[in-house]
C-alpha cells in the first residue's frame, strides 16, 4: 500500500494519534493555544465524530450494548465517518487556509482494526484510500505509550465516559500499539514518535518544534 499522493491545499493537516490515555487532547488544546497565539487559523476536531452525520456514526460504533458489531461493520463505520467529517469539516478549513488538528485519522482505523482486530492493514487500507479520496494529513503525531500507563490514567480520570473499546482487555490494548508502531514504520515520513510516558509540558514542547518546523517547511 501506498499513501495517497494528493498534497492538501493553502492549509495544513495535522493528525495525532495513540492509544487510550496518550494524552492526545491535552496537547492538541496545547499547541492550539501556541498556533492562536501566533496568529494561525486553528480548528482542531476529533474522529469518530466532529459533524453531526459523524457523530450519530460515532454513537452506532461505541453504544457499549453493541457487543454483536462484526469487524468489518466497525471498519466501515469509521471509514464513512471519516469521510463525512472530511468533507464537512476538514476540508472547508483547509480551503481557507487553517491549520487542521485533527485527534485521530486513518492510522486509527490501521492500528485497531487492521491490526488489533485482524483485519489487516491492506485491506482497512484499502477502504479508507476509498474513504479519503487521497487527503492525507502533512504530519501526524503518533503518542507511544504503554498500554498499562495509558489504562492507568483513564481510570484515574472519573469524568471521562466509558466506552465499548475501553472495555477492550490488556492484550487487545497491547496490539493497539504494535499496530501503531507497524504504521509508524511504514511511513517515517509522515510519522513522528513521541515518547507519551514524558511530562505533558515536555512533550507540548517536543511536539511544538516538530510542528513548527512542519509549517516552516510547508509555507
Ligand atoms: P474516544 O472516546 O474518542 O477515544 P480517545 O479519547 O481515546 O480518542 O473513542 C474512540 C475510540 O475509537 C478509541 O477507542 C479508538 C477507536 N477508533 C478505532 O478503533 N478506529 C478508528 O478509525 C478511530 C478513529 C477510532
Amino acid at each position: 500500500m501506498r499513501e495517497g499522493e494528493t498534497p492538501v491545499s493553502k492549509g495544513t493537516f495535522i493528525t495525532f494519534e495513540g492509544g487510550e490515555g496518550s494524552g492526545k487532547t491535552t496537547l492538541i488544546g496545547g499547541l492550539a493555544d501556541r498556533l492562536q497565539q501566533a496568529g494561525y487559523d486553528v480548528v482542531t476536531t476529533r474522529e469518530p465524530g466532529g459533524s453531526p452525520i459523524a457523530e450519530s456514526i460515532r454513537a452506532v460504533i461505541l453504544e457499549r450494548n453493541h457487543t454483536a458489531m462484526d469487524g468489518r461493520t466497525e471498519a466501515l463505520l469509521y471509514a464513512a465517518a471519516r469521510r463525512q467529517h472530511l468533507v464537512e469539516v476538514v476540508l472547508p478549513a483547509l480551503a481557507r487556509g487553517a491549520i487542521v488538528l485533527c485527534d485521530r485519522f486513518i492510522d486509527s482505523s490501521l492500528a485497531y482494526q487492521g491490526y488489533a482486530r485482524g483485519l489487516g492493514m491492506d485491506e482497512v487500507w484499502e477502504i479508507n484510500r476509498f474513504a479519503v479520496e487521497g487527503c492525507m494529513p502533512a504530519m501526524t503525531l503518533y503518542l507511544d505509550l504503554e498500554p498499562e500507563a495509558g489504562l492507568a490514567r483513564i481510570r484515574a480520570d472519573a469524568g471521562r465516559e466509558v466506552n465499548r473499546l475501553d472495555l477492550e482487555g490488556l492484550a487487545f490494548h497491547r496490539k493497539v500499539r504494535d499496530g501503531y508502531r507497524e504504521v509508524a514504520r511504514r511511513y517515517p515520513e509522515r510519522i513522528v514518535t513521541l515518547d507519551a510516558m514524558q511530562a505533558p509540558d515536555d512533550l507540548l514542547r517536543e511536539a511544538w518544534l516538530h510542528l513548527a518546523a512542519k509549517l516552516n517547511e510547508t509555507k
